[in-house]
């Protein structure tokens, strides 16, 4: 076992691979937390002398130690209007007025497995080691018993977090804020690593020391959303890629979040993670449940790039409830920066005989297909063929690219509806409005409401009727607006509150019904682009358009700020037209090749403009993909840069087993008269020796002839590699190495 409690010390101890989380019971049963760190055999209360300090006031019973105070200690999950004024975990509110929280320990479980979260997307235990433990607490004033929930993977060395709450009072009691998990951490400097952005350009890695007072990281926009991933690292100052201490959180959920951190007066610091209690206030009626979203948490002392890696593993393994074999995962050409809306079934045949001429194996049909949409702003809702456009159906048109050798996917936006369609003129109570107020417009579309069944039945429906009826292996699912009316029509009044959490759980209802009914169809999740990239649609949606900007030199900054919590295998990337149709900047192919391959590469063109020498160019490039794509999808991402702070990004993928290794690099400043370019890679095993395989670079440039065609594993480790210099706008180069021996650490040209 790797969960204990130990009945002398009252000390819960969960033990990972390394790591060590472990909490005790105080004198009058609150859940102190004591440690997050590298693992240590004792108790470590002996850290939290008791010290009498002014305005943290005491529990009654307690009244004469003035050294003990919920101010002062750490908290495991701390409650509220309790004595302790750092961030709230869990605020309620009685019916008869009664307001706080005060938890208290009535019991504790421990089982082997992974508990699991009705209705929302959590670790689905396949390893197995996974234990979990439940501590229940009790405010036995309001009438609230709380489970906190603890699952351990060992192997990986991740715990997953959550909590349950019950009403056990005869009134009806609100929650007004209900967080995922509180972690403190009592010592040390801290700074936040965290992943802000907007439209076309989400999750920029920023690093900042954190200040006394509170950071916020949140959205209220209904989707996780572009400006604030749910996602942060807490990092010692001298952590880095490679070394020192680090502490990561995601929330496995995709709506409205918040995480706050705050640096109180002691410099101690409290993260709390959940959905976001503005907007939010849930009513249980007695004997009522409410569980909150799943937090993930995962430790290190070997810097932020270990345990992005093992980040990566826990989603692939432990989140994506369909993993697709490679074959499945399609190299896709999407119409959309091909063709906008303006196709029709020709144009649609055109663009299929040239994707399976340069060698992609899915045609994507982007928006403009439905009702009688030809801008955007109609039509959403009415998922029947527009009959402009495809006059004959798209059922003889899939079929006939099918007979071309090629799969088929479409585009879909389910969440929306446009007061321009069929749809909304059938059901106007359908759409998230408020009554008596003009509704909030974005993209010209407004939100269905996806708290109501009926609503989420007529969607399974429309959608299962076209999966039933056409030979779809892709459903490209968009959302392309934030929500604002928080109003439902079918709710009452005292539930209002209910809707941003509710909108999301159907949304996954939705999604678990149609994943279950057709497991042969990938879905690719989108909000104009990266707006909704997190654990929780990961759930559903493998792999997630990763930008609305398909801008290679953007993308080196989206991609690397995403590979910290999220496989590369997740992120959608392609190949586009340049000049970029985003940022009007022109970039060579072979760079727009190996940045849209750091994914799960595709194309975002229409082939037909571009040139033979281009075309040839795309037929090389997939024919390089298909020899890597393992190596780039299971393989270990190591970061070699940091895009922000270098005048070239540089990353490597290591096969687990060390047998092959891709390095990528970009230049994105290039000067006259460089420097030397050198890079020492990661990853490799010190002891084999590495041939070059093959070596991809820009037009025009040559891999030195004198370069050693074998070098060991120390050498490219410790030494690295003076690359030749490269010119031009934003070069790009990638090279295959393979293990060829073992070679005890001797160079043995
Ligand atoms: C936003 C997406 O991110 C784009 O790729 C495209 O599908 C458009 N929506 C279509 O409206």
């Amino acid at each position: 076992m790797s969960i204990f409690y130990d009945e002398s010390t009252r000390c819960f101890r969960l033990e990972g691979k390394e790591s060590l989380y472990q909490m005790q019971l105080g004198p009058l049963g609150h859940l102190l937390h004591l440690y997050y760190g590298r693992k240590t055999p004792d108790c470590l209360s002996y850290l939290y002398p008791p010290q009498d300090r002014g305005f943290s006031p005491n529990p009654y019973e307690l009244r004469e130690n003035r050294g003990w105070s919920l101010d002062a200690l750490p908290q495991e999950y701390s409650g509220s209007l309790n004595g302790d004024y750092r961030l709230s975990s869990l605020e309620a509110e009685r019916a008869d007025g009664l307001r706080g929280v005060e938890l208290r320990y009535i019991g504790h479980e421990i089982v082997p497995g992974k508990y699991t979260l009705p209705g929302l997307p959590s670790a689905l235990g396949r390893g197995e080691d996974w234990e979990s433990l439940t501590i229940c607490l009790e405010d036995a004033a309001v009438g609230l018993r709380v489970e906190l929930l603890y699952g351990l993977c060992p192997e990986l060395d991740i715990i997953t977090r959550s909590a349950r709450i019950r009403n056990t009072a005869s009134l009806p009691v609100r929650l007004n804020k209900a967080a995922s998990a509180c972690l403190d951490l009592p010592f040390g400097d801290w700074e936040l690593l965290h992943f802000p952005g907007r439209h076309n350009r989400e999750r920029r890695a920023e690093r900042r020391p954190l200040p006394d007072g509170i950071v916020t990281l949140a959205s209220r926009r209904g989707a996780s959303s572009h400006q604030h991933n749910p996602s942060c690292f807490l990092c010692r100052p001298e952590t880095g890629e490679d070394s020192g201490e680090c502490i990561g959180a995601m929330l496995v959920y995709s709506g409205n979040h918040r995480m706050e951190i705050e640096r109180d007066q002691t410099g101690s610091v409290r993260l709390t993670a959940g959905i976001n209690p503005e907007e939010f206030s849930w009513l249980l009626m007695p004997g009522e449940s409410f569980a909150a979203p799943e937090l993930v948490l995962g430790f290190s002392d070997c810097g932020i790039g270990d345990l992005s890696r093992r980040f990566h593993r826990f989603i692939r393994r432990e989140i994506i409830r369909q993993p697709l074999p490679l074959e499945k995962r399609p190299i896709l050409l999407n119409s959309w920066e091909a063709m906008y809306f303006d196709f029709d079934e020709q144009k649609l045949l055109n663009l299929a005989r040239e994707a399976k001429a340069l060698g992609a194996e899915l045609l994507v049909i982007d928006d403009g297909w439905f009702g009688h949409r030809d801008d955007d702003k109609s039509s959403l809702g009415d998922w029947f063929p527009h009959p402009g456009k495809l006059p004959r159906g798209l059922k003889p048109l899939l079929e006939e690219i099918v007979g071309l050798g090629l799969e088929v996917g479409l585009w879909v936006e389910p969440e929306m509806i446009s007061e321009d369609s069929e749809l909304y003129r059938a059901h106007p109570d359908w759409a998230l409005t408020v009554p008596r107020r003009l509704p909030v417009i974005g993209r010209d579309q407004l939100v269905l409401d996806l708290s109501r069944e009926d609503v989420r039945d007529y969607l399974f429906e429309t959608l299962s009727g076209l999966l039933r009826l056409l030979p779809l292996r892709y459903l490209k699912w968009d959302m392309n607006r934030s929500l604002a009316d928080f109003y439902s029509h079918a709710l009452p009044p005292e539930r209002q509150g209910e809707i941003g959490h509710r909108y999301v759980l159907g949304l996954y209802e939705l999604l678990d019904r149609l994943t279950e009914a057709f497991p042969q169809v990938m879905i690719e999740g989108c909000a104009g682009g990266g707006g909704r990239y997190d654990a929780g649609i990961l759930a559903y949606c493998p792999q997630i358009w990763c930008s609305d900007n398909s801008d290679p030199i953007s993308r080196l900054h989206i991609q690397h700020g995403t590979s910290f919590c999220y496989p590369v295998s997740s992120m959608g990337a392609h190949v586009s037209f340049s000049p970029n149709h985003q940022t009007g900047r022109s970039t060579p192919l072979n760079t727009r090749g190996l940045v849209a391959m750091s994914g799960t590469f595709g194309f975002e063109l229409d082939p037909a403009k571009l040139s033979e020498g281009e075309k040839a160019e795309i037929r090389e490039q997939i024919r390089r993909f298909r020899m890597i794509r393992g190596l780039i999808d299971r393989g270990l991402l190591y970061r070699l840069s940091d895009p922000d702070r270098k005048d070239y990004a540089a990353w490597i993928f290591v096969a687990e087993d060390g047998t092959e290794a891709l390095l990528n690099l970009v230049l994105t400043q290039v000067e006259a008269n460089p420097r030397p370019l050198h890079l020492r890679l990661k990853g490799l095993d010190a002891n084999a020796a590495y041939r070059l395989a093959e070596v991809w670079l820009p037009d025009g440039f040559a891999w030195p002839k004198d370069f050693p065609n074998k070098l060991s594993g120390a050498s490219l480790l410790y030494a690295g590699l003076t690359l030749p210099p490269l010119y031009g706008d934003y070069p790009g180069l990638q090279f295959h190495l393979k293990r060829e021996d073992v070679t005890d650490g001797k160079h043995d040209e």
